[in-house]
């Protein structure tokens, strides 16, 4: 949710910033902006993409070292370059670029007001910018305005200060939102992530909440502090650039559903003995002896990472007999959970951002139940903040939808319930199961080698408008996901149900003109999913199955997507697959950007 990027250091700060925020884009996408120090603050903002910013920083000139950049999407204020980040004080001397909401922005303003600020924007981030210039003309130093203006606000921030009057310097504070520090050979970079600092440098501060530092080129100060933050608050990020470019794709949300065999063994890699038949996941290996005493589960996430949950509920309660429930991190945070210190609250996020989901585990440890993670964003908020935790490891993920992140969140629920299975002597799938996910990539690469099938479904499926998704069992959460794909990048109204529950309303909507997407491999529910396919033809409706068993369904069906059989524990992860291809392709069809679907963000940091 909107991107963040600064530098200081001896080069022109103004084409690392641009390409910092080319990188964030998909982060905020509505208005864009920079600002560089030289003896005064230029800055330049524009509404709309990023190449409307890059328009106008061609006209005008912005020599300098030092500057900070944003990359907007809305909460405060339309869409428009007045809300555009930079925002800045009433004489042009402070700029800053802000992340996250603060809460009582609007007394704070009417304040400000009645002391004769002026205000340019309907933003809540611009206070910021006329309290700490207050504080200025108080004479209070930069560093300690900041602090005093933050002491005074309620809400969340990743925020980068920068001041006409404090050269080469840069102030950044962070409580709720992400802010990571690059570190360079006599420059730094600053940046709400990682992935607009890789070009540049893998070494890498992350800050925590509550803290302010003011960033050199020379070095890092945390919190007033005298001494320059060292070594041991450095981390390398593990990836490489390449893996936030389109490699050769139209678009990062087909590259990454391309990619998803190589995911699905980066998930797998090192952390199943196939021999002795057993799972290996270090970053559970701590707390083993407190999850052998755990009675319960409670998955939280939200969006796709829920659906996932949904999923891992029948993985958790089939393969390690554990009773599991998933509950929507933003419902979570706000009820009286009953959970004891025997209750695993297990959080799964992509970004490990996630303001609902980092506040739902949050709960949980006010709670005393032992917090797990299961999250792609290494160094993330959640990560760092649960008790303990696997990574996915689906290195990142810059396309809007989830895609990959879902299936290796998959690939890797199966492998704790293994594990937790393990862990209470549960062996009899295990064997099984290992072998079926060592297959999985070669078979996600054969449904991906026939990528005419999805153009003929997106053929059969025309201009229309609603459909549904119809699944059962493990194939449920997979309805619910494939339907909120193609809503969120073709905007087709879709709905998930599961198929068991059609005939208590839904099928009501049923008619020649309304599409239902079935999802039905030959598994324990293959009969009466088959039942269900029956009583959408006899009311005329449109049907396209994904099944493993082409034979038998083909016939009663207008379109077939078929996929490679595994176990039914598995099968979820072959057929979400021909679902994000659908939603791709849709988009597509209909002359849509599906990397950049309206209204939406990358990482919701925002309640
Ligand atoms: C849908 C999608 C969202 C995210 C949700 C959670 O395609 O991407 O529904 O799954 O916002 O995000 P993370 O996993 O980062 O917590």
């Amino acid at each position: 949710m909107c991107g963040i990027v600064g530098y200081v250091g001896s080069r022109q700060a103004t084409p690392i910033l641009m390409n910092g925020l080319s990188v964030l884009e998909y982060r905020g996408y509505d208005s864009a902006g920079i600002c560089v120090q030289n003896g005064r603050l230029t800055t330049i903002r524009a509404e709309g993409k990023l190449v409307e910013l890059e328009k106008k920083v061609k006209r005008f000139e912005s020599h300098g070292t030092c500057g900070i950049a944003h990359t907007r999407w809305a909460t405060h204020g339309v869409p428009e370059e007045r809300n555009a980040h930079p925002h800045r004080d009433c004489t042009g001397s402070i700029a800053l670029v802000h992340n996250g909401i603060i809460e009582n922005y609007q007394e704070l303003k009417a304040d400000l007001m009645s002391t004769g600020h002026l205000f340019s924007s309907d933003t809540d981030s611009e206070v910021l910018a006329h309290m700490i210039e207050e504080r200025m003309k108080n004479e209070m130093p930069l560093l300690q305005a900041v602090e005093d203006t933050l002491a005074h606000v309620r809400g969340t921030y990743g925020l980068v200060v920068v001041s006409k009057d404090v050269p080469q310097t840069l102030i950044a504070a962070r409580m709720g939102s992400p802010l990571v520090i690059g570190v360079g050979e006599d420059e730094h970079y600053i940046a709400s992530d990682p992935s607009a600092l890789i070009a540049y440098t893998k070494d890498v501060i992350y800050l925590d909440d509550g803290e302010i530092a003011v960033v050199t080129s020379e070095g890092v100060h945390l919190n007033g502090s005298p001494s320059a933050l060292t070594g041991s608050r450095q981390s390398k990020i593990d990836w490489d650039v390449e893996e936030t470019t389109k490699g050769g794709h139209p678009h990062f949300m087909l590259k990454e559903i391309m990619e998803q065999p190589k995911v699905i063994e980066d998930s797998l890699r090192g952390r199943m003995d196939l021999i002795h038949g057993r799972c290996i996941l270090g970053g559970l290996e701590g707390i083993q002896d407190r999850l052998a005493q755990i009675d319960r589960i409670v998955i939280v996430g939200c969006g796709s990472a829920y659906y996932a949950g949904l999923v891992g509920e029948y993985l958790i309660e089939e393969i390690a007999g554990i009773p599991v429930e998933v509950e929507l991190a933003s419902e979570f945070r706000y009820r009286k959970p009953l959970i004891s210190e025997r209750t695993a609250v297990l959080a799964i996020s992509q970004s490990g951002e996630t303001a609902d989901t980092l506040e739902a585990i949050r709960e949980a440890k006010r709670k005393h139940a032992l917090t797990l993670g299961l999250v792609n964003t290494v160094g993330s908020s959640i990560a760092r903040e649960t008790d303990a935790g696997v990574y996915n490891h689906a290195g990142p993920e810059v396309g809007v939808a989830s895609t990959k992140a879902f299936v290796s969140q998959l690939t890797t629920l199966t492998l704790i319930a293994i594990y937790l299975g393990q862990l209470r002597g549960v062996h009899e799938r295990t064997h099984a199961l290992l072998a079926g996910l060592a297959e999985l990539p070669k078979q996600v690469q054969e449904i991906l080698d026939h990528r005419e099938q999805i153009l003929e479904a997106v053929t059969s499926l025309g201009s229309t408008e609603h459909c549904l998704f119809l699944g059962r069992k493990f194939h449920a959460p997979i309805a619910y996901e494939g339907a909120l794909k193609l809503k969120e990048v073709s905007y087709v109204h879709a709905e998930g149900y599961t198929s068991g529950e059609m005939k208590h309303g839904p099928i009501a909507l049923i008619d020649k003109s309304f599409p239902s997407i079935v999802l039905c491999p030959k598994d324990s529910m293959f009969e009466k999913t088959w039942s269900n396919i029956e009583e959408l033809k006899a009311r005329g409706g449109m049907i396209i199955a994904i099944t493993t068993d082409r034979e038998s369904v083909g016939s009663l069906v207008d379109a077939c997507i078929e996929i490679p059989q595994t176990l039914e524990e598995l099968q979820p992860i072959l057929s979400v697959i021909p679902t994000q291809l659908l939603a791709y392709e849709m988009a597509v069809a209909r002359s849509l950007d599906p990397d950049k679907p309206r209204n939406l963000a990358k990482s919701v940091t925002v309640e």
